[in-house]
């Protein structure tokens, strides 16, 4: 079993794409162990994307991440990183296949409505930094129907 974080920008929570992205990871067979609505300081989105502070655009990234409520949330399955990216689609939405989020959703590299984890090392560093009180166990019942 593998987690990825996944999270809504700012823009998809005003534009109310928080159902869709929701829905397309649900019906992927995706378990949901944790999500909530936040509304995070700079401070923290320094921490989130620490590994971009060399980057020209980050001060911008940074204080628009912050700029509003994001959506917070957790996704279990297999191989959950690369297939949650693949959903997503590229990260410059001008290059996202359709049936993407981003190719379905997004127009703009600054405004590309969903983050999605890059690494499995990278996946538990996010988990830890948004849900430091942990994730939820439970048994799914659709398990059965979604693993050979
Ligand atoms: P995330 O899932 O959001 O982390 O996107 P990513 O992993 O596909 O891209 P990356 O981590 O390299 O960049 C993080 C975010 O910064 C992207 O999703 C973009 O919104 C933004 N970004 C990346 N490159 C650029 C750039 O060259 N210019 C600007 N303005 N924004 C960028
Ligand atoms: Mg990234």
């Amino acid at each position: 079993k593998e987690r990825t974080y996944i999270m809504v920008k700012p823009e998809g929570v005003q534009r109310g794409l928080v159902g869709e992205i929701i829905k397309r990871f649900e019906t992927r067979g995706f378990k949901l162990i944790a999500l909530k609505l936040v509304h995070a300081t700079k401070e923290h989105f320094e921490k989130h994307y620490a590994d971009l502070s060399t980057k020209p655009f980050y001060p911008g990234l940074v204080k628009y991440m912050a700029s509003g409520p994001v959506v917070a949330m957790v996704w279990e399955g297999l191989d959950s990183v690369k297939t949650g990216r693949t959903m997503l689609g590229a990260t410059n939405p001008l290059a996202s296949a359709p049936g993407t989020i981003r190719g379905d959703y997004a127009l703009s590299l600054g405004r590309n409505v969903c983050h999605g984890s890059d690494s499995v090392e990278s996946a538990e560093k996010e988990i830890k930094l948004w849900f430091p009180e942990g994730v939820v166990q439970y048994e799914s019942s659709q398990a059965a129907w979604i693993f050979e």
